[in-house]
């Protein structure tokens, strides 16, 4: 936080106060309510937290108005372009690009951490075949903590930064073991010798009874779909890992409420619902009726994968995600796929809507990220499991930038109250 000798005065009724604001490196500036209620007997009240700052970070910089999204300072885009998944993980848990030695000994940490406890496939085998997978990552990631007992400790910097790796690490195992259950097919163990994204492909899609060479088409697109959800700010579910972190929950067990968070509809969930939206759909011409139903305020249909809290103008991951659409399904020889024809007929026609531009709606990193995974052949329920896998990074950052950052507040929040008053209890025979 930059040092700042400038207030906000605040006047209501016969009250008077001079709140301090802070000025950050990028974006708006603050007003530091934290005296607010000692001070002036007030609450401030924000659902949703559309105007409120919950923490101070260096990780992530979004501005919506711009379309910008930056990493330690570096653009999305040029990072989708020229690096890869784990380097940019070392760079959202470090905040420096790697050396080439930081980064050989960064992948071979995470490398040698992806295979899961034995005893750990048990829980898989407790689920039913048909449980969704973000169930059952949920319920195996938390149960981490009932294994991994030597990087529980919140408060030894050596067990924070094993349980970070560990968690890099197993959680593509975990997604693609769920996945792999509800197929009824044997777990692939990870191999060594292959990236991060080969190495989930591997296990996602190779069976013992043939041979399975990674398509390095599929590998790249994975690996830019891993990094295009890295992180992103203080969403619903980071900030969910930020509150249980704030506790002194273990990380494992912060890492699963951000899962449990991010599963939603209106968030992680939305690259699911986009797909079966576009399946629903249909064919281009039936586009007009779902657009009015999207406008329609007694209808709860939104357009999925479109809008967002804090880009207004575009999210430059949708961006790339098209343009990499484009290409994947171009390579894989199957451009005329009918829901990418329905995605970009939509897009066109939404954004000429003035619904949509009025109230600054544009698709999102949901609206192509399913049709790659898809065109992969990952099942829709797959899809926010692999968002989780790639946003396990900026959970775990996020959560070691405030448990470093030390002197740790719980977080709780206060409320508007419009419930009864106080009144004494009344026998039922008199009620
Ligand atoms: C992610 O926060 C993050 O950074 C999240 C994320 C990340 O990387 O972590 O970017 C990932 O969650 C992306 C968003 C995925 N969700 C969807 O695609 C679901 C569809 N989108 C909406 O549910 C909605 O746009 C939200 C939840 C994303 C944002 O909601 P806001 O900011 O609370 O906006 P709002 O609900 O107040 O909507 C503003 C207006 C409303 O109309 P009015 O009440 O003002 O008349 O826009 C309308 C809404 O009805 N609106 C939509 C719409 N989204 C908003 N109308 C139709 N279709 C939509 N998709």
């Amino acid at each position: 936080m930059t040092d700042n000798t400038r207030n906000a005065t605040l006047k209501f009724g016969d009250t008077t106060l001079e709140l301090p604001m802070h000025s950050p490196t990028m974006g708006p500036d603050v007003i530091n309510i934290t005296k607010l209620y000692a001070q002036g007997d007030v609450f401030t009240h924000d659902p949703g937290f559309t105007s409120t700052s919950a923490c101070e970070s260096k990780i992530t910089f979004i501005d919506g108005e711009k379309g910008q999204l930056l990493h330690r300072g570096y653009p999305i885009d040029q990072l989708a372009e020229n690096s890869h998944y784990l380097e940019v993980c070392f760079l959202l848990l470090y905040g420096e690009l790697p050396t080439g030695d930081q980064l050989e000994d960064f992948e071979s940490r995470v490398t040698n951490h992806t295979m899961l406890h034995e005893q750990m496939m048990n829980f898989f085998r407790g689920f039913r075949r048909d449980a969704h997978p973000m169930a059952i990552m949920n319920g195996v990631v938390g149960a981490m903590s009932a294994f991994y007992h030597d990087s529980t400790d919140i408060g030894d910097p050596w067990q924070r930064e094993v349980a970070s790796i560990r968690m890099i690490a197993k959680v593509p195992t975990i997604a693609a073991y769920a996945f792999k259950y509800s197929m009824g097919q044997p777990f692939v163990f990870p191999r060594n010798d292959l990236d991060y994204a080969s190495n989930f492909l591997r296990m996602c899609f190779s069976v013992p009874a043939e041979d399975y060479e990674v398509n390095p088409i599929l590998a790249r697109a994975m690996d830019r779909i891993f990094t295009l959800h890295a992180d992103h700010e203080q969403n619903a579910s980071t900030s969910t890992v930020r509150l249980a972190g704030s506790s002194g929950a273990n990380p494992f067990a912060c890492i699963a409420a951000g899962i449990a968070c991010l599963w939603g509809p209106a968030h992680g969930g939305a690259n699911q619902a986009c797909l079966e939206m576009l399946e629903e759909i249909g064919t281009v011409d039936r586009i007009p009726e779902f657009i009015a139903r999207a406008k329609d305020k007694n209808d709860p249909f939104r357009l999925m994968g479109f809008g967002h809290r804090v880009y207004k103008n575009f999210d430059p991951r949708a961006v790339v995600m098209k343009k990499s659409a484009d290409e994947v399904l171009g390579l894989l020889g199957v451009e005329d796929n009918p829901k990418l024809q329905v995605a970009k007929e939509l897009e066109r026609i939404a954004l000429e809507d003035d619904y949509f531009a009025s109230k600054k709606l544009f698709p999102n990193v949901d609206f192509y990220s399913g049709i790659i995974l898809e065109a992969m052949g990952f099942p829709t329920s797959m899809f926010t499991p692999i968002f989780a896998v790639s946003r396990t990074v900026g959970w775990i950052s996020q959560w070691k930038e405030m448990i470093d950052e030390g002197n740790v507040k719980i977080g709780r929040p206060r409320q508007l109250y419009t419930g009864a008053t106080e009144r004494d209890y009344v026998d039922v025979e008199n009620r």
